[in-house]
């Protein structure tokens, strides 16, 4: 197998999803944005290829140590970690027991379904450290993204909902446990990217150990507030239940972070570091990041077009870049979203969007 000019193999029976490159080239970045010097944890690494990639198209990265339950997993990893010559460690076990031997910077968290469980493996791992790197991946895309909302109450303590910005209160609900899980070690987290992509959620988050950031971060979960009936929603620290447009009963989503989800000079260092490479989704990842970065600063929700112009009744749904036009004439800020291409981002109130709905049609 080849992935971004790194040759490795497949033993048989361990896992390697071709899907899954975008999603290690957007981590490679993150960890040669992060700088410094990385001692790097690729837990669930089956073919090592994460953790390979990360060491070899970064400086930074001192050493990577392997973990995976499966022996013919960490075999195909240390194998392939020898033939890449990269310093590294292998460890055959279950990531919950060997945490307590292994000290890494960097910990890639990045299992079958949801990461919740072994996310206070993360801070064993980070023990000695006062700043570190926590990156998850979670799979469980229905779960967070409103479909089961027993299984979100029971693995991410919040609950979920299924409308029209799913996604982000999923991915805002995944970056709340990572925040919950960290406090309890007296860490405070700073998201320094996140996205939803294909079928599965990510986020990399720097870890400050402090009781105080600690707190901080708590105080930055709150809940999204929806109405089903005319499609408001509020973000606040706790719901209210009726609706501040037509009084109507409202339902919500949270605990999520309500915090930003990236950071500007990290997704600009990222940035910089794809033009030098030449990762086969170098345009995509550009575009990526170029959303991102547009997203900060903006509301945890989004309005997309065809479900706002439905409820507004005008029979005619306005091009995406007319409605973020007439915003910023209006003198309100509007972007687009990674997370839907036909939806937008901004700060306007609910009856003026409407307003610019309805005058679209004249
Ligand atoms: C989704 S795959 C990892 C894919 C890999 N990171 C990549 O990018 O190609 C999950 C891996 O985690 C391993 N695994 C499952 N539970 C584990 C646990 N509790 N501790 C360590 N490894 C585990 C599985 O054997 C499998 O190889
Ligand atoms: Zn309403």
């Amino acid at each position: 197998m080849n992935e971004e000019g790194i040759d490795f193999s497949i033993a048989k029976g361990v896992f390697y999803n071709p899907e899954m490159t975008f999603c290690r080239s957007m981590s490679s970045l993150a960890v040669g944005a992060i700088g410094g010097r990385l001692d790097v944890c690729d837990s669930f690494c089956a073919s090592g290829i994460r953790g390979i990639r990360y060491a070899k198209e970064n400086k930074n990265v001192k050493s990577v140590t392997f973990v995976d339950i499966e022996k013919s997993a960490i075999k195909c990893a240390e194998k392939n970690a020898k033939k890449a010559r990269i310093r590294h460690d292998a460890i055959h076990g279950n990531i919950s027991r060997v945490v307590f031997d292994i000290a890494a910077d960097f910990l890639e968290l990045d299992p079958f379904g949801t990461p919740a469980p072994y996310l206070y493996d993360a801070f064993r791992v980070f023990n000695p450290k006062k700043t570190a790197y926590l990156s998850a991946t979670a799979t469980d895309v229905a779960v967070l993204c409103g479909g089961k909302t027993k299984a979100c109450m029971k693995n991410y303590h919040s609950r979920p909902l299924n409308n029209e910005f799913t996604h982000e209160n999923g991915l805002r609900i995944m970056v709340k446990r990572m925040a919950e899980t960290a406090a309890e070690f007296n860490m405070g987290i700073k998201p320094l990217v996140s996205f939803s992509d294909r079928h599965y959620l990510k986020a990399i988050v720097q870890v400050e150990r402090s009781a105080e950031l600690a707190y901080e971060s708590m105080m930055s979960l709150g809940h999204v507030e929806y109405c089903p009936s005319c499609g408001y929603r509020e973000a606040a620290k706790f719901p209210k239940g009726k609706c501040a447009n037509c009084g109507k009963a409202t339902d919500y989503a949270g605990p999520m972070w309500l915090g930003e989800l990236h950071d500007k000079k990290f997704i600009d260092d990222m940035e910089k570091l794809n033009m030098k490479r030449s990762y086969s989704h170098k345009s995509e990842i550009e575009k990526m990041l170029g959303l991102l970065k547009g997203e900060i600063g903006m509301p945890p929700h989004y309005y997309n077009i065809h479900a706002f112009a439905k409820r507004a009744g005008i029979g005619f749904v306005p091009r995406t870049e007319d409605v973020i036009a007439a915003l910023l004439k209006s003198g309100f800020n509007a972007k687009r979203t990674h997370f839907s291409p036909v939806s937008i981002k901004t700060g306007a109130p609910y009856g003026v969007l409407k307003q610019i709905f309805s005058e679209a049609v004249h």
